[in-house]
């Protein structure tokens, strides 16, 4: 079928997966990195959910920043591979998580299934649900279902008072702005070539990202439109700040306590 011949993803993919895993070495991830921590501020005996974990540097920030307190943080993602980075995550995290921190390998594109009603006290996400996928036959067209699907289900997943704090690029997103933040490193990495490899992969994954948003799959909204759909779901408090060389927006929303 002609769509699924030109439209396949490359999330689920191993190497697409590890592409990701060396973001936290430039400049300007490490400041959303702090961004999105700082809005987050765990504390003892939280459970957290890390949505679209990646190799888990968020959930490593909750961990750290917790004193290793929290209760648990349960990272999910689509690539499988991400089990073995949080193998690693696990062994170097300080104190020594004793079952607290796990990974799920899950598409939330089709919602969160196998996660129980109010079963997370806040959950997490660093430039992720942008990726949620809904195609729809009948109008022969990407939709934003999954993208409206995600926000709900989050919602259905945190207990009432519970935060949900994540990061969504920027319509648009100028990647050179990143590359450019990210020249300290290069330098500092000792290591060029393995840096600028690396880079050029990412921009490569970069390019096929903006595409797919032009088409309507991936979803890099403005602000307002966010904000917008957040409202929609239930939320309450929503704000927001620029971060990452100004190519991606830091949210935060709360489940209002019921009456
Ligand atoms: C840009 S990376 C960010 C990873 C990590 N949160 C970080 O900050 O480094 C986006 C992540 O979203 C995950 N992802 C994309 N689509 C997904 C889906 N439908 N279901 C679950 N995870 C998905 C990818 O596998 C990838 O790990």
């Amino acid at each position: 079928m002609a769509v699924a011949a030109v439209t396949r993803n490359y999330w689920p993919d191993g190497k697409c997966a590890k592409a990701f895993w060396s973001q936290q070495e430039v400049r300007p991830y490490r400041r959303l990195l702090r961004d999105t921590l700082d809005w987050c501020s765990p504390a003892a005996a939280e459970r957290w959910l890390d949505l679209g974990c990646g190799g888990g540097p968020l959930t490593r920030g909750l961990w750290d920043r917790s004193g290793g307190a929290v209760a648990e943080v349960v990272g999910l993602d689509c690539a499988a591979v991400n089990e073995r980075a949080y193998a690693r995550l696990r062994a170097e995290l300080t104190p020594p998580p004793r079952g607290q921190v796990r990974f799920v390998c899950h598409d939330f594109s089709g919602g969160l299934g196998p996660l129980p009603d109010g079963s997370f006290d806040h959950a997490v996400s660093g430039l992720s649900i942008t990726y949620a996928e809904s195609y729809s036959e009948a109008e022969g067209r990407w939709t934003t279902a999954a993208y409206d699907r995600i926000l709900a289900e989050v919602f259905r997943v945190l207990r009432p008072g519970g935060r949900f704090v994540f990061s969504v690029n920027v319509p648009e997103p100028a990647w050179w702005r990143v590359a450019a933040g990210s020249l300290g490193a290069l330098v500092a990495s000792g290591r060029p070539l393995r840096f600028l490899k690396r880079s050029a992969r990412m921009m490569r994954y970069g390019g096929w990202l903006k595409r797919e948003a032009r088409a309507g799959r991936f979803h890099y909204l403005p602000a307002a439109e966010v904000a917008a759909r957040l409202t929609a779901a239930g939320y309450a408090g929503v704000e927001y700040r620029v971060s990452y060389a100004g190519q991606a927006f830091v949210f935060r929303a709360v489940k209002p306590r019921a009456n």
